[in-house]
């Protein structure tokens, strides 16, 4: 009677447990997340590279690019919860000791990517050129602070 009563506590304590995990945050699933949403900007970056050095005929994809780019800086913010700070992470722990700041930092690339979105709609390749320049130093100020060379 009294093993069967704790084998019953036992397994009621894992079944809690066990759903205290589950709502628990997966950190791996958000590092490899954001890690995409990078390589997702930074194949878009590069295309529109590639595309204003000349060798592609390809101008009206410029403004495809910088509107991925605009929507991927959009989600960047959301990628790096409280409690994703651990594992496989180039993240520098200040992403979440100075959370505000990280943030402006993403605010600023968004910011960056919008006005890119803008002189796409132009069409003029010297103003598309020099939005680039712009987003690309919004993506290395914050990559200087918060990210941390493998
Ligand atoms: C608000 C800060 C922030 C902005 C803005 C930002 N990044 Fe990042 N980036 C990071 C952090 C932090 C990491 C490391 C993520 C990790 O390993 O968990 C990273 C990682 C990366 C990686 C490596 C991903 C991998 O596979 O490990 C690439 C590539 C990258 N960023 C490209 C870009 C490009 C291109 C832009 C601009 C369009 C950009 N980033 C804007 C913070 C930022």
């Amino acid at each position: 009677m009294m093993i069967k009563k704790i084998l019953l506590m036992t397994a009621s304590l894992t079944l809690l447990s066990s759903n205290a995990i589950a709502e628990e945050i997966d950190a791996e699933a958000y590092i490899k997340y954001r890690e995409h949403l990078m390589e997702n900007a930074k194949h878009h970056a590069k295309g529109i590279a590639n595309i204003l050095k000349g060798k592609l005929q390809l101008k009206d994809n410029l403004l495809h690019h910088a509107r991925a780019l605009h929507e991927v800086s959009q989600m960047f913010s959301s990628a790096f919860p409280e409690g994703s700070d651990f594992g496989e992470t180039s993240a520098k722990s200040g992403v979440w000791e100075n959370k505000a700041d990280f943030n402006k930092a993403a605010k600023n690339n968004q910011q960056a990517t919008a006005a890119l979105v803008t002189a796409a709609e132009s069409g003029d390749l010297k103003n598309i050129g020099n939005a680039m320049a712009e987003v690309g130093k919004s993506c290395k100020a914050c990559h200087k602070e918060y990210r941390s060379k493998k």
